[in-house]
């Protein structure tokens, strides 16, 4: 060891080699020198720099996760404008021509017996005109007659016999269906691959349906709608699973107007409903607010402002999960939903002996639509 002698010019040692140098030694020198600041890398050691290297792998890491994070959040589908031309129209006296009507048990545990395209007519459940197409639940068969109803109310359900990949359905409704023990829905599936195709439903309410109408989808795994969305409407459950929440879907409630009374007394409306890769979006427009674009037939979503519902394909793929889906209207009785919201809906004694004995109840549960266009884009 040498003492080291500073020359003018000279930059001092570091504190730590003059400590060093002067252990043990006479004049030891307490050398707090302002020329060697703590901030200075070239006077740091090996600890000091492990520790920034550190620090700085730190804040990168959070960076990038933040970004990451935020990049994810605001993911948003590209609804970049199509253009749609007609492509099926269910209209006028042969509405019901382009439907199979479904029979059999039915697949939600209602209290309802569908009945075939003969008897619905028959019967009076489905009657189409030039202008109108009527579905409706009997209201003839009481607890005196012979078959009464007390293992299921006539009612119906028809499965458009196109089915669809895609598209942009219109559908003019006039009066939707309500009452205690009623479960009616206007929706798309392919109930043959059930739930593998997915389930879009544009329409569907319980009993009086005091809560509006509900937008759901239901799929398989891995489609999630916890991303950002454009809706009007209020979010249910994210998780579009089937096998989450009892099957609940992912749903969007709409304000109580949209569905019952409120709806029906204005002469109903317009639901849209766009099904496309980048996602599926609805929108409702009352009958006095129905934009010229769809009364014209050259609908442009993109027109229409923020959807009522808004289910992009950001973390869903979307072309996946909904196929073959054909056009569904029935009006359900009793079955899982209902019995599910019966001890809330107000309704009196249960739902089972509501719909048995009380038909004169049922005189509000009919769907009557105007037409049904679907439209796909070239
Ligand atoms: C959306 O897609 C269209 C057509 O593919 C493209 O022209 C447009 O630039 C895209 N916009 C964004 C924001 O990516
Ligand atoms: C069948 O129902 C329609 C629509 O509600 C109604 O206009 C028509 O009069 C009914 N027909 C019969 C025979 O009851
Ligand atoms: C409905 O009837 C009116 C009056 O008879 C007629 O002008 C119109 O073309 C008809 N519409 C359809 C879809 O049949
Ligand atoms: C499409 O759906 C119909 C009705 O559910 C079904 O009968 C048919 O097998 C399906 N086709 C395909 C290719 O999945
Ligand atoms: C359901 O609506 C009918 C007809 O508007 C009404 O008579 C009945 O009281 C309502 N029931 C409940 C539980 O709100
Ligand atoms: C439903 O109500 C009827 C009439 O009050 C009653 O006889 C029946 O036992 C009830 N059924 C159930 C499952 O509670």
């Amino acid at each position: 060891m040498h003492p080291h002698i500073i020359k003018p010019g000279e930059q001092p040692p570091a504190y730590d080699e003059i400590m060093l140098n002067n252990r043990g030694g006479g004049d030891s020198i307490r050398h707090v020198d302002t020329s060697m600041p703590w901030w200075n890398p070239r006077y740091w050691g090996k600890r000091a720099w492990f520790g920034v290297v550190a620090a700085i792998l730190i804040i990168v890491a959070v960076i990038i996760g933040v970004v990451v994070t935020m990049t994810k959040k605001n993911a948003y589908p590209n609804y970049t404008t199509l253009s749609y031309s007609l492509v099926d129209t269910y209209s006028g006296d042969t509405f019901f021509d382009q439907f199979n009507y479904f029979t059999g048990y039915d697949p939600t545990n209602g209290l309802v017996h569908y009945v075939p395209q003969t008897q619905a007519e028959s019967l009076n459940l489905t009657y189409a005109s030039n202008d109108s197409a009527v579905l409706r639940v009997d209201t003839s068969v009481g607890p005196g007659d012979s078959p009464d109803a007390s293992t299921g109310r006539f009612s119906v359900r028809v499965e458009s016999k196109n089915t669809y990949e895609n598209g942009l359905f219109v559908f003019d409704v006039k009066h939707t269906p309500y009452g205690c023990g009623t479960w009616p829905a206007l929706w798309l599936t392919d109930r043959s691959n059930w739930p593998d195709n997915g389930e879009i439903d544009v329409m569907e309410a319980t009993n009086n349906a005091t809560d509006g109408n509900q937008m759901t989808l239901h799929t398989t795994d891995q489609c999630s709608m916890n991303v950002r969305r454009k809706e009007t409407g209020s979010a249910l459950k994210k998780n579009c699973n089937w096998e989450k929440n009892d099957n609940e879907g992912c749903g969007v409630s709409a304000e109580e107007d949209s569905y019952g009374t409120a709806f029906n007394s204005d002469g109903g409306g317009v639901m849209a409903m766009e099904w496309r890769d980048a996602g599926i979006r609805m929108w409702q427009f009352g009958r006095g607010s129905i934009p010229s674009d769809i009364t014209n037939k050259t609908p442009d979503p993109s027109t229409w402002g923020t959807a009522l519902a808004d289910f992009p394909s950001t973390d869903c793929d979307i072309g996946s999960h909904f196929k073959n889906n054909s056009i569904i209207v029935n009006i359900d009785l009793c079955g899982d939903l209902v019995n599910a919201v019966w001890d809330d809906s107000g309704c009196s004694s249960n739902c089972t002996d509501w719909v048995a004995n009380y038909p004169e109840e049922f005189t509000n549960a009919y769907w009557e639509f105007g037409a049904f266009h679907v439209y796909q884009s070239s």
